[in-house]
């Protein structure tokens, strides 16, 4: 996603007509109405079954059409990476690679999963041009079903904007947050339903998840050290002259668990 300001991943790469209406970000479960075409496109997706929203065909059609994020990484994972001791990362739904490629270059040894292979691909594409592409082991897994990251493995375990149906968060974020070591954080960033849901964009509330929501479903032990907030951030829509500075609301769930 090269994008205009503020450099964060979650805008749009290219200007492009993103149907961004009545001050909401409203591409698919995304704050960055990031598509990259004409309305027509944005409408394309707009218009498909719901329940096919998390699924390797949905994502890998979105790719093909064209590069869809900035390439930046995420503000939440610079905010929190900024104080933690590079060592083994799990970047899931990765997308392009921007923020595992960024983790990478602060000397995380990072894994990127996502569902489509065509954003992974590309993914590796920018990884090599980025000269980090060692440090990167990039994976394709499908987060919803059986699908779980090794227990204990990572320093940090990530997602960034990856939306599941509610009733299938807690159960997703519990694999998370059993990946993580002793020691080790637990960052999940996630679209607000103040800037996604109702009038102008195709989402409901009952899409969203405040921070404190996915803690309480989460409910982790005494073991590990909670923050639920969910701060706003300043972000270009649609980017280019013709966009709007506004605030955008994220969910953001971090949780360190203790040794
Ligand atoms: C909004 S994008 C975010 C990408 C990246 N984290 C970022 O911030 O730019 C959501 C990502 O989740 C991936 N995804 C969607 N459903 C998934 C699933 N069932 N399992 C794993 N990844 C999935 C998509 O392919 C897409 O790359």
């Amino acid at each position: 996603m090269a994008t205009e300001h503020p450099q964060d991943q979650h805008n749009p790469q290219h200007g492009q007509a993103d149907g961004h209406q009545h001050g909401r970000a409203h591409d698919h479960g995304h704050d960055h109405g990031h598509d990259h075409g004409s309305a027509d496109r944005v409408a394309a997706w707009q218009e498909t079954d719901p329940a096919e929203w998390f699924t390797e065909r949905f994502w890998d059609d979105r790719y093909r059409e064209r590069p869809i994020w900035s390439g930046n990484a995420n503000q939440r994972l610079v905010e929190t990476a900024a104080d933690l001791t590079p060592g083994r990362a799990l970047d899931v739904g990765c997308g392009e690679g921007g923020d595992a490629i960024w983790l990478a270059g602060q000397g995380w040894q990072v894994t990127g999963s996502d569902v489509s292979p065509v954003a992974l691909e590309r993914a590796r594409q920018a990884g090599e041009a980025a000269g980090v592409a060692d440090a990167v082991t990039w994976e394709q897994a499908d987060g919803r079903g059986d699908w779980a990251p090794p227990a204990g493995a990572y320093d940090l375990v990530t997602a960034s904007f990856l939306q599941f149906p509610r009733s299938e968060l807690a159960d997703f974020h519990r694999k998370l947050a059993a990946a993580v070591a002793p020691g080790g954080t637990l960052l999940i960033t996630a679209h607000h339903a103040d800037s996604h849901a109702g009038e102008g964009t195709p989402f409901t509330a009952d899409l969203f998840a405040t921070a404190q929501e996915m803690a309480d479903g989460l409910a982790l032990d005494a073991g590990w050290e909670v923050s639920a907030t969910d701060p706003t951030r300043e972000a270009v829509f649609p980017p280019g002259p013709e966009g709007t500075l506004m605030s955008v609301r994220d969910a953001v769930l971090r949780a360190v668990r203790r040794r």
